[in-house]
């Protein structure tokens, strides 16, 4: 008998709650959510739903955590999770670089001067448009990831350009197939075990005006196993020592990617980032020594790590359908986080604005869009009197859900509202059906 059975209050108050690690940092919980000293219930009746906030100071301090496990390394934010003007801001203030992959996240990255010589430009199939902005830009790196691309590159640029070549290290992250970037045979660089790699080392090397400054590697995304990113540094000082022996180059920079696993669900665990530095600062430095390489600076690119847990959204409850399966639908879905049909993703959610004395029961959040697969989250636990109007927060949106969403059924998509010391500032604006239709010019 737990306490929670003897003060039936007490159980509901403990349902309600979240685990706090899923939430910003900021957040305090009574009935409804506060972030950042502003409660989420004003910013949905202030901004309409669905909404997305994003806390500043844990996305800050997220930088901050990186910096201090690593200061050794240069930590460059994978803008792919969320690109926009005020984290890009926000980072470049915490001393980060940036990794881009687009001429269009290089313009967001222009719009706010973050500097050249922190940006690496990413790509697997980067279009003559992305490479002419990339030089365009200045003094950026560029990751190269196919022999075309290197011709392309060498042929194009007008001073020296400094790359890292992209390597498959063969390392399988175990995670979902989808965000599995570092096996062998898949679109992503150069296969080390083909030696597809050392190939394209020396196509780089065959033009003066490219300068090999770095090898890179990603093995992908919500990886768990520390182990894993110290295989792929192994392999990586491996094929460093083959290029230092075979062509006499000393590579100086060793590129690990990101993939740091964020916790989505209370019985998800947080990534150990300290233990992942000490670990990989060892492997690194026992591999560099026993091959009699130089140790390169180290690389590394999280996104999701950075401003995942930064981020809540908040809907509105539009219906309830009780069955078998009781549905909540809510007035966003698919279009704002495609996450649990892609991946299979799986998210937690409260109820906010209200308190329930009703009794929690399993339900399926779903969406608004015409798909059988468009659920926001799988048997949470929500009270039995949930009504239309209700307000739903979810945690763990801050990345690839504004990065990843789209105009299905022609859906605005919501805004993002930056939340700071008890203000809120829009970020990023809602989307009207204006927008919608100025590019339909036909
Ligand atoms: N570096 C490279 C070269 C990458 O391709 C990625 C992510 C990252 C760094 C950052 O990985 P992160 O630390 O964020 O896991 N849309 C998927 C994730 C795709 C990741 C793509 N690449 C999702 O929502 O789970």
């Amino acid at each position: 008998v737990t306490l929670a059975d003897i003060l039936p209050t007490l159980a509901v108050s403990l349902a309600d709650k979240v685990p706090a690690h899923l939430w910003p940092d900021t957040t305090t919980q009574d009935d409804d959510l506060h972030v950042a000293g502003v409660r989420l219930a004003s910013v949905a009746a202030t901004f309409g739903t669905p909404v997305t906030v994003l806390d500043e100071t844990t996305v800050r301090a997220r930088c901050r955590a990186f910096r201090t496990a690593l200061p050794e390394a240069e930590v460059t934010y994978a803008g792919k999770a969320l690109s926009c003007r005020a984290v890009l801001r926000w980072i470049a203030e915490e001393g980060l670089s940036l990794d881009v992959c687009s001429a269009g996240e290089l313009a967001v990255a222009r719009s706010v001067n973050f500097p050249a010589s922190r940006i690496l430009v990413h790509g697997n199939a980067k279009t003559p448009d992305d490479l002419k902005a990339a030089l365009a830009y200045g003094d950026v790196r560029i990751v190269v990831d196919s022999l075309d691309e290197i011709d392309h590159l060498a042929a194009l640029a007008r001073t020296r350009q400094r790359v890292l070549v992209r390597v498959t290290p063969g390392v399988d992250a175990h995670t979902h197939r989808a965000i599995t970037t570092g096996t062998d045979d898949q679109k992503f660089g150069f296969s080390l075990a083909t030696g597809a790699a050392s190939e394209a080392v020396r196509r780089v090397l065959s033009h003066p005006n490219l300068e090999l400054t770095g090898l890179h590697c990603h093995i992908g995304s919500q990886v768990r196993r520390v182990a894993s990113f110290e295989l792929a540094a192994r392999r990586m000082v491996d094929l460093i020592a083959g290029l230092r022996r075979d062509h006499g180059v000393t590579i100086h920079e060793l590129d690990l990617g990101g993939g740091f696993a964020v916790p989505y669900l209370p019985e998800d665990d947080p990534f150990d980032l300290t233990g992942y530095a000490t670990r990989l600062r060892v492997a690194l430095h026992y591999e560099c020594q026993s091959h009699g390489v130089p140790v390169p600076k180290l690389i590394i690119e999280p996104g999701r790590s950075i401003v995942a847990t930064a981020g809540v959204t908040v809907y509105r409850v539009v219906t309830v359908k009780r069955g078998p399966t009781t549905f909540v639908a809510v007035d966003g879905g698919l279009s704002d986080n495609p996450r649990p049909s892609l991946y299979g993703a799986r998210y937690s959610v409260r109820l906010i604005g209200r308190t329930s004395p009703a009794r929690r029961t399993p339900m399926t959040v779903v969406g608004r869009h015409c798909e059988a697969g468009d659920v926001v989250a799988t048997d949470v636990p929500l009270p039995a009197d949930i009504h239309a109007g209700d307000l739903l927060a979810v945690p763990c949106t801050g990345a690839y859900h504004h990065s990843l969403a789209s105009n299905y059924n022609q859906v605005c998509r919501p805004p993002l509202i930056g939340l700071h010391n008890g203000t809120s500032t829009v970020l990023v604006r809602g989307e009207t059906e204006e927008d919608l239709l100025r590019r339909d010019v036909g």
